[in-house]
């Protein structure tokens, strides 16, 4: 009797083990399909990401031209993607420091023009310095609203922002208010980083997807004519004025 006694609760632990590992399957399938649904990637952007403008002005600076960003931001094939010419008139929207503003002031030498537009104000006095300082004299800078480029009328035959985008709410809107500064046949071009890429610089739900930027630009009235697929980390897409 006593022995059979002493067998009961490790029996019955056991059994409550076995019982477990029957339920191991399911619970595995659960973790794991919960998992996959807490870190998919959303359709559309959910938050805005803090303001880049908020940073020390020096951060920035040091962030948007260090060296190492050529390898994969490759400026000057996105350059030469764009077929500009002399006599390009070009608004880089959210230009920063100028790291493609100063690229497209060449390309479209000696008659086109670059508006550098930017909301912060510091950013562009930097980058006015170092235009004087390599004898660009076809940039000029405007201080923007956040919801407005302040574009001068019928001037841009190519409006760009690269990583800009996910920093502008009420995008559409936005975009809307570019179209009086553009020429009729001009172009958008928009290069962003897709939510959840290995080197995003936002988590998924601040970046915008390339779907999402395709019908908000396509509600502006721009139509998707070309996309390039060169650039390993960003989207790169280009659109005509409908
Ligand atoms: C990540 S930086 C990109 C700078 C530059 N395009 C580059 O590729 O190096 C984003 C820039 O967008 C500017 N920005 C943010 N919101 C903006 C808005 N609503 N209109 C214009 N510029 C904006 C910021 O001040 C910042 O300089």
């Amino acid at each position: 009797m006593i022995p059979v006694l002493k067998s009961l609760p490790e029996d019955r632990s056991r059994m409550t083990c076995r019982r477990l590992l029957t339920k191991v399957p399911a619970l595995a399938i659960f973790l794991v399909v919960s998992a996959a649904c807490t870190h998919s990637t959303p359709q559309t952007q959910q938050r805005m990401p803090p303001r880049t403008q908020d940073r020390p002005l020096q951060d920035r600076i040091k962030s948007g031209e260090r060296s190492e960003r050529e390898t994969w931001q490759k400026p000057d094939e996105v350059v030469q993607a764009l077929a500009l010419k002399n006599g390009d008139v070009v608004a880089d929207i959210g230009a920063g420091s100028g790291y493609f503003s100063r690229r497209f002031a060449g390309a479209v030498a000696p008659d086109g023009k670059v508006y550098a537009v930017d909301v912060a104000a510091d950013v562009l006095g930097y980058l006015q310095q170092e235009a004087e300082k390599e004898g660009l004299r076809n940039l000029v800078t405007i201080v923007s609203q956040e919801d407005d480029p302040l574009l001068p009328r019928d001037a841009v035959d190519l409006v760009f922002f690269c990583d800009t985008t996910h920093h502008i709410a009420n995008r559409t809107d936005f975009y809307r208010r570019m179209l009086p500064g553009l020429k009729q046949h001009s172009r958008l071009a928009i290069i962003d980083y897709p939510p959840g890429g290995d080197h995003a610089p936002h988590p998924p739900e601040q970046l915008v997807p390339r779907s999402q930027v395709i019908s908000e630009a396509g509600e502006a009235g721009f139509k998707l004519v070309d996309e390039f697929r060169f650039l390993p980390r960003q989207y790169f897409l280009v659109f005509e004025r409908r």
